[in-house]
């Protein structure tokens, strides 16, 4: 296979966080990059057992931790980013117009820096919009190989029209990797649940509801080829080309357990009846829409209930997506990271949803306006909106809070650090009074 690679400025260069919003380059005559350690926000630091948020920049971050704690001693199971497009627009709460080639190397260095704590069955999902998406695929190519790409999911992300523009773009794309190959990945991905509305009960059968499919198989295979006679006494072999589902043994015993089917009143050909609990999930679709899934409006509705004094950025993501993708990602008790946390939808679901988490955000004015109140909201049971339903989710568990400073320049002021320190303080006091209660 010929090697094509996408070349950009700079791109032989490191490039890392500089200060509250920057970056710099850093070649190899700067000296080694060293973190700056991690500060502990709460009283626990951050360990195996804990579900993390750290204030900082991601590579930052990964440092720290691997540096002061066992945070990622267990591997990560599912990385869900959502970095900032680069659309060049003018973003509420942080800068969507980054050098092209600084924006390719962040990318670039982040999936570097997460690939030797993925896990064998690990899955990669970045999210994207047409700005970088082609250039992004092929940065990913380079980190885990093409190999790697499993899909690209066109996600719906609004449904409404913006008639000023040549076309109004309503998706956005979510890039899929997976280091072992999507061969090896779907064995251990999970299917999507298929709905039980469409089950019926056509035999009163005790066992409640079920679904039909036809007893047949494709292709010719000798000890599937007998004849079955129906209730009203046909005598049937499977159609031409084709086999019976299943040998002549396991047919009898299906017969005699009532799970056999003849339509047309036990004339028509043999079907399966296959009970919810038989029934095998749906493989997932590529193109994703808005009942299933949401928009991004839901998800500022949802940001919008749980903070109404606060302007909303404009792309959140709603907690349907991404219970979608940790669904299909992970199992309860695994890793989840996301170095760009925004206000913590990935994290509020791994949550609900029983999984452990590292959620990174950068901008602390993020993190005091909604990240860390909306997490506390999960804990306390105080957000029953999102997944919250479809999750069971009533409220429970911890997670502990630490600042991983810039490697390069200033380090937030003891003043803001002390000010997230205290909400969390406050957040947990409150749950002290909950649980009193
Ligand atoms: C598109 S938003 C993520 C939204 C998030 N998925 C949600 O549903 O709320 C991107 C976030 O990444 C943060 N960010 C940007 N650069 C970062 C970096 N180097 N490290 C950590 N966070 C960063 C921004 O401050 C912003 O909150």
């Amino acid at each position: 296979m010929s090697d094509i690679r996408l070349h950009w400025d700079n791109k032989d260069l490191t490039l890392r966080a500089a200060g509250a919003l920057a970056y710099t380059w850093v070649g190899p005559n700067d000296g080694e990059l060293k973190s700056a350690g991690l500060m502990g926000l709460s009283q626990q630091l951050p360990s195996r057992r804990s579900n993390t948020l750290v204030v900082g920049d991601g590579i930052d971050a990964l440092l720290a931790l691997d540096g002061t704690s066992d945070t990622l001693a267990d591997k990560v199971r599912l990385v869900y980013i959502d970095p900032p497009f680069n659309t060049s627009a003018d973003v509420h709460c942080y800068n969507d117009a980054m050098d092209r080639s600084m924006w390719l190397s962040m990318l670039r260095d982040r999936l570097v820096a997460l690939r030797p704590h993925l896990s064998a069955d690990a899955s990669v999902w970045v999210h994207l919009d047409d700005s970088e998406v082609h250039r992004a695929r092929l940065v990913m190519d380079e980190v885990f190989g093409e190999q790697a790409f499993v899909s690209s999911v066109i996600w719906q992300k609004k449904d409404t029209r913006d008639s000023r523009a040549a076309f109004s773009n309503n998706h956005d794309t979510i890039l899929v990797y997976a280091p072992s190959g999507p061969r090896k990945w779907k064995v251990s991905r999970n299917l999507l649940a298929q709905g039980t509305a469409h089950l019926d009960n056509k035999d009163n059968d005790p066992r409640g509801p079920w679904s039909d499919a036809p007893f047949t198989a494709p292709g010719f295979r000798a000890a599937q080829q007998y004849p079955i006679t129906t209730p009203s006494g046909k005598v049937l072999k499977p159609p031409r080309g084709r086999s019976w589902y299943a040998t002549e043994a396991t047919y009898l015993n299906l017969l005699a357990d009532d799970r056999i089917w003849f339509p047309k009143n036990g004339s028509g050909s043999p079907r399966i009846k296959l009970f919810s609990e038989q029934l095998r999930g749906l493989v997932p679709f590529t193109v994703w829409g808005t009942s299933e899934t949401g928009t991004n409006d839901n998800a500022k509705r949802h940001l919008m209930t749980l903070f109404p004094d606060k302007q909303v950025f404009d792309t959140p993501k709603p907690e349907e997506l991404l219970e979608r993708i940790i669904h299909i990602a992970s199992k309860p008790g695994e890793l989840i990271v996301d170095l760009f946390g925004g206000s913590g939808t990935t994290a509020a679901v791994a949550h609900k949803m029983r999984r452990r988490w590292l959620l990174v955000e950068r901008n602390v004015q993020t993190v005091y306006d909604f990240t860390l109140p909306r997490l506390h909201a999960v804990i306390n049971g105080a957000d029953t909106a999102g997944v919250s339903g479809v999750t069971n989710w009533k409220g429970g568990g911890s997670f502990e809070i630490a600042y991983a400073p810039p490697s390069f320049g200033e380090p937030l002021s003891k003043k803001e650090l002390s000010r997230v320190k205290a909400l969390h303080e406050q957040f947990n006091d409150c749950e002290a009074l909950l649980v009193a209660s």
